[in-house]
């Protein structure tokens, strides 16, 4: 099979890359390597898909480029014929999409209606959307399922991500495509953005510098092993790609064991046997208080189960951290 995964060099996407490859498939990726982070990190990833695509004798090839140009994204498939396509690019942070949200809109909405348009004039019928647990909100009802109304966003950037379960949903219907909506709850794991807090507190520890803790420590993530997001991704494009059935469905890839600030920080603390220094600060606009999968729905039909647990998954981290990636800064 010949995929198209987009926001291929970022943390996620190279990992979902290579994945496929491993399992025999061939991929295509976009991505125009932006700097809301090093994109040096970009830059070492791809080299990784690149190994693994050699080792695999698989066929892959990086397109440079923003998803927001639609004759770009058109000459993509004008080059290709995909089976399937997974949605990844986006601007993935909350907070700074409260200072800059046209610019999440541009990105994450109409670089989505240039995908979607381009695989309604090609012709391509599976398409796997990655969405966020940040369109829950501020639910009070825990854990979070999919049934739940997810009507009130409180960032740009998760507003973004639902109007895009929205546009998805249209495209299903009037064109025919089997569509899947991952809401995808915090992830982490080697490569990951180095703005996300288990990324930057390791780096602080390890460099003696104080942690700014929003709130009182209480707040908690559930916290997602990037193997099992990426197992999670593959289960859904799977599923969409079934020939004789009309999908639209969304599902939420958590692990389901939500951890607090403080404990997150005392773990990655234990496991650098290092004594966290905290600067306690206010809570920032546009963070929630906590995210809680319920992936029950994702285990009856994709047969999804998350499987790194939260202190498993840290000292991998921290292992890789150590091994590769001391020096990277945002
Ligand atoms: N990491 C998480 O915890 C998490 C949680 C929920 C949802 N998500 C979603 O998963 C996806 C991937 O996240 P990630 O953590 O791997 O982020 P990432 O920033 O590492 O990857 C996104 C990639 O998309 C590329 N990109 C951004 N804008 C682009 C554009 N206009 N044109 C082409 N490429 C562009 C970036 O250069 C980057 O390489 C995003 O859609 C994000 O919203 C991530």
């Amino acid at each position: 099979m010949l995929y198209l995964i987009t926001g291929g060099a970022g943390f996620i996407g190279s990992h979902l890359s290579e994945e496929l490859m491993n399992r025999g498939h061939d991929v295509i990726s976009v991505d125009n390597f932006n700097d809301y982070y090093d994109p040096s990190l970009k830059e070492t990833n791809l080299k990784l898909v690149e190994k693994t695509a050699e080792k695999n004798g698989s066929y892959y090839k990086m397109y440079r480029g923003d998803i927001r140009n639609k004759e770009f994204i058109n000459s993509i498939f004008e080059n290709h014929i995909f089976d399937g396509v997974v949605s990844l690019a986006a601007n993935a942070g909350v907070r700074p999409s409260i200072d800059n949200p046209s610019y999440y809109v541009d990105v994450n909405l109409m670089g989505l209606t240039n995908l979607l348009e381009a695989c309604r004039f090609h012709n391509v019928r599976s398409f796997v959307f990655i969405s966020s647990s940040s369109v829950y909100g501020n639910n009070k009802k825990v854990p979070f399922s999919e049934k739940d109304p997810v009507d009130n966003p409180i960032s740009p950037y998760a507003a973004t991500k639902k109007a895009g379960e929205l546009l998805c949903y249209t495209y299903h219907s009037l064109f025919d495509m089997n569509i899947a909506c991952l809401r995808y709850f915090t992830v982490y794991g080697p490569r990951q953005r180095p703005d996300l807090a288990i990324n930057k507190f390791t780096r602080l520890m390890l460099e003696d510098e104080s942690i700014p803790m929003y709130g009182d420590g209480s707040t908690a993530r559930d916290y997602t092993y990037v193997s099992d997001i990426v197992e999670g991704t593959i289960l859904a494009l799977n599923y969409v790609m079934k020939k004789d059935k009309h999908i639209y469905d969304i599902f939420n890839l958590g692990g389901s064991h939500p951890i607090s600030l403080i404990d997150l920080i005392n773990v990655i603390g234990n496991t650098l046997n290092k004594k966290p220094k905290i600067k306690q600060l206010p809570m920032q606009p546009g963070d929630v208080n906590i995210t809680y999968s319920d992936f029950s729905h994702a285990k009856e039909i994709l047969n999804y189960e998350p499987k790194v647990r939260i202190d498993e998954g840290i000292k991998k981290f921290v292992d890789w951290y150590l091994d590769n990636n001391a020096k990277q800064k945002i």
